[in-house]
């Protein structure tokens, strides 16, 4: 296991379309495992593959306070939204920068473990926000794209 290097601002890999996982072998699992420290050691709630350089439709969140909510979706889909939240909301990819984004409050997730097996999993607040901002890292969609209207990015670090 190893942390990877995160991508970050203008780099153009961030903008790609990412392919469907189609081999569950060990250079997925080495990938999974690897962005599972990068996102630990990096203090995020989540990652998408494209922000470790690679294009393929992997993701890896846990929003908990205690890191007691890991989970690993590939190939993952959106299968129903529901009601809105509106909040800030940052990137490992944009440092230092957050903005203020309208989100489903519901989110129901279809996607594969690292077995290859399909299961569902359903996200609230948080969680729904999460999945919504790391599915979109693999279509080359940022976060500062669905600013909602009128809104700006602002400094984190801002006095
Ligand atoms: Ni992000």
């Amino acid at each position: 296991m190893a942390i990877r290097n995160i991508r970050v601002d203008d780099d153009p890999i961030l903008r790609k379309t990412s392919r469907p996982v189609t081999d569950f072998n060990e250079r997925l699992f080495d990938l999974l495992d690897d962005m599972k420290d990068t996102l630990y050691k990096s203090g995020g709630v989540g990652l998408g593959a494209p922000q470790v350089g690679v294009l393929r439709r992997v993701v890896v969140m846990d929003v908990s306070e205690d890191r007691s909510d890991y989970i690993e979706l590939i190939n993952p889909e959106i299968t129903s939204i529901e009601g809105s939240q509106t909040g800030s909301e940052g990137c490992l990819s944009l440092p230092g920068l957050c903005g203020t984004v309208t989100r489903p409050m519901v989110v129901k997730v279809k996607a594969q473990n690292r077995e290859g097996k399909w299961c569902l999993y359903k996200g609230e607040g948080l969680k729904a926000r999460c999945f919504c901002h790391e599915l979109d890292h693999l279509d080359g969609i940022l976060y500062k794209d669905k600013l909602d209207e009128g809104e700006c990015l602002y400094r984190t670090d801002a006095e």
